[in-house]
């Protein structure tokens, strides 16, 4: 079909909440003429995708708050319309940063070519796009499976999820599926080939995910946030990687509660600002590293160069009070009780 007029979809309104359709407005608009060295673009698919949620509001995070009437931003699949660009011809078929819009100008930049005859073109919008990549460095970079581990992940059915448990499964471990209906569970289960899928809407879902992860879950990629990740944690294994991808639960401010509860704060901190959270326990490292923390730290304090501070207490008999100060934060430095036997 060939629009005689361009259209698009701004930002009318910041939501409250879920979005409601007079969060959006279409507008008509001409169709641009692009100048030398622009390409005409008709985009045939556009991307939806959960962090465009984010963009609407103005709250802060680490996504530049999209301005009121502007158009929405995203991906698409489109096709040079028209060419002034020495790299791009009429016909060839780009993913592109449109926005949703029916025609967009570029100058080529963070366009990528397409070849149908390579993979469908919708595929670079997920599997082979933005969420399949997403999936992958979550598994194969942070995740990192071993062999008979279990690996969870919820929206399993889709573009993240769906390749989160195959990639898994291609390093010899477990998927498991959490999705949102029967009929999303038996895709992922006898589509998608996981080895297992729950319904996180039906009753009884934690004792499910439980019956179905018998050794606890090694990785679990975290896509949702909220009730899902009350079920997962005391699923967790010692030494479990919970690459933190995304908190669908939380977009639409849903579960901020009265701000007493840090949880969702907390999880979106460490999503925004990619922290790496891992506890220890000094043992799990003491055999390999305790030779060289000897030698290191020993010929500081032999030159001075490491400082440290002692505070001694004498006599035995003091150690409870020593030691109910140290809770209260009376010491003042390594706290160490004299004792003459
Ligand atoms: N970190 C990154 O670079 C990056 C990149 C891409 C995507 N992501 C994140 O990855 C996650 C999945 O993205 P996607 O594109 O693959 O999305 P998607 O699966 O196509 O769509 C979102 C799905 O999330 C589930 N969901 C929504 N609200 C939920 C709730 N309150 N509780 C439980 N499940 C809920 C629904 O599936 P069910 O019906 O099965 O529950 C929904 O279909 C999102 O959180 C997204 O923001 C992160």
């Amino acid at each position: 079909m060939t629009l005689s007029m361009a259209r698009q979809i701004v930002l009318a309104a910041r939501p409250q909440g879920t979005p409601q359709l007079t969060d959006f407005r279409l507008e008509d608009t001409a169709i641009p003429t692009p100048a030398a060295g622009q390409l005409l673009l008709g985009v045939q698919y556009l991307s939806l995708d959960p962090y465009m949620r984010l963009l609407m509001d103005d709250r802060p995070s680490d996504a530049t708050p999209l301005p009121l009437g502007e158009v929405m931003p995203g991906e698409a699949v489109a096709q040079v319309l028209t060419s002034h660009h020495p790299a791009y011809a009429a016909g060839d078929l780009v993913l592109a940063p449109t926005g949703w819009r029916t025609h967009a100008l570029s100058d080529g930049t963070g366009l990528r070519q397409l070849d149908p005859a390579v993979a469908p073109v919708t595929t670079a919008l997920g599997v082979l796009g933005m969420p399949g990549f997403t999936a992958y460095a979550g598994v194969r970079l942070i995740g990192t499976p071993r062999p008979r581990d279990t690996v969870v992940v919820a929206a399993a059915s889709g573009p993240v999820g769906s390749l989160v448990g195959q990639l898994a499964q291609r390093a010899g471990a477990r998927a498991v599926g959490i999705a949102g209906s029967a009929e999303k569970c038996a895709f992922v289960q006898d589509d998608l080939r996981f080895d297992a899928a729950v319904n996180h809407r039906a009753a009884d879902f934690p004792a499910h995910l439980a019956a179905v992860c018998p050794n606890g879950i090694d990785v679990y990629v975290e896509n949702v946030g909220g009730a899902i990740w009350q079920a997962v944690l005391p699923l967790l294994n010692q030494g479990a990687r919970v690459p933190v991808c995304g908190l669908i639960a939380q977009y639409n401010g849903v579960g901020q509660g009265d701000g007493t509860d840090g949880l969702p704060a907390t999880m979106r901190a460490i999503l925004s600002k990619r922290l790496t959270l891992r506890g220890f326990i000094y043992h799990e490292f003491a055999e390999a590293h305790y030779p060289a923390f000897l030698r290191e730290v020993g010929a500081g304090i032999a030159t001075g160069r490491i400082r440290y501070r002692e505070d001694i207490v004498d006599g035995l008999e003091q150690a409870p009070e020593a030691f109910i100060g140290l809770l209260e934060g009376r010491n003042f430095g390594k706290l160490i009780v004299r004792v003459d036997a």
